[in-house]
């Protein structure tokens, strides 16, 4: 059998598209159009490249991108002190402190600081605990993606079973709590569980957010199941250059899954493409009005 493969770039272009189509409205309702601002600390050369993407999706959304570079000794209340103006901001709807930080920064203090309301990464513990108790709030960008993509290959999830491996506070947990608000019965799988491919042939859903590369193996998949690769690692391709793979055995994985996200060209797209959505229902919901349909 030869798995789906399924478009995460087509997807997110499509999505990109419905979120720039949505602010013309926003504009004449608000008299301005929604606002990102990114913070970045330091020169890490992935992070740059990251908050140029962000930036550049931002203005072809037609929403107000401002960038903020900082230099990689500035103190924590330094940027404690530009988190609390942009808080201040009006203008400003999201707030996006690109992660790592330089290790003399307290990371969960600096989210902690950001006002819930805008932060369209979804990392503040506040809307992880809207998250777990069922309530709206703004949810991490590359699960909610992950689960767009999920569902438009599989329409309802209800009474799925849904294997997760890895718990980040990035992925794997907000994947659980979200795939168990669509009924799946889900189990959350990590370095320490037992028989982890038993656990991963029950999936009809399997979701890999581990960061080792190819680990996933075509006899750990039950056929016909669905498979998420959320994995970017960089690794040699053997003929002296690099190569980009997930944490599952792409090749191998296509003959036994039903569908199946590449790597690149799979999740990756998608969590740019939610910043946007996410930056644009933040700017609804502070302006007091209904985030549109269909987002
Ligand atoms: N670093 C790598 N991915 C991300 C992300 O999604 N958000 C932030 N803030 N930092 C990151």
């Amino acid at each position: 059998m030869s798995a789906r493969v399924i478009d995460g770039k087509a997807f997110a272009l499509a999505l990109r598209e419905r979120v720039a189509a949505a602010v013309p409205a926003f504009r004449a309702a608000t008299g301005r159009v929604p606002g990102l601002s990114v913070v970045i600390v330091g020169e890490d050369a992935a992070s740059q490249v990251y908050v140029r993407s962000k930036g550049k999706a931002t203005e072809a959304a037609g929403m107000a991108s401002v960038t903020h570079r900082l230099p990689a000794d500035t103190t924590q209340a330094e940027l404690l002190a530009l988190v609390a103006a942009l808080n201040a901001d009006e203008a400003v709807d999201g707030i996006l402190v690109q992660l790592p930080l330089p290790r003399h920064i307290d990371e969960s203090a600096v989210i902690a600081a950001i006002d819930p309301d805008k932060d369209v990464d979804g990392f503040h513990v506040v809307n992880a605990g809207r998250l777990a108790a069922g309530l709206p709030g703004l949810v991490p960008c590359t699960p909610l993606g992950c689960v767009m993509l999920l569902e438009d290959v599989l329409g309802d999830l209800a009474g799925l079973d849904a294997v997760v491996i890895g718990r980040s506070n990035i992925v794997g947990k907000p994947m659980a709590q979200l795939l168990t608000a669509r009924s799946c019965t889900v189990t959350l799988a990590h370095s320490r569980t037992r028989d982890l491919p038993a656990v991963c042939r029950r999936a009809d859903i399997l979701v890999a957010a581990v960061g080792r590369p190819e680990m996933v193996k075509a006899d750990w998949v039950k056929p016909g199941a669905t498979v998420i690769d959320v994995g970017i690692n960089r690794i040699d391709d053997g003929a002296g250059g690099t190569k980009l793979v997930g944490d599952v055995d792409f090749a191998g994985l296509s003959e036994v899954a039903g569908a199946i996200t590449p790597v690149p060209g799979g999740v990756g797209p998608m969590t740019i493409a939610v910043l946007l959505r996410n930056t644009l229902v933040a700017a609804h919901l502070r302006a007091g009005l209904a985030p549109p349909a269909g987002l």
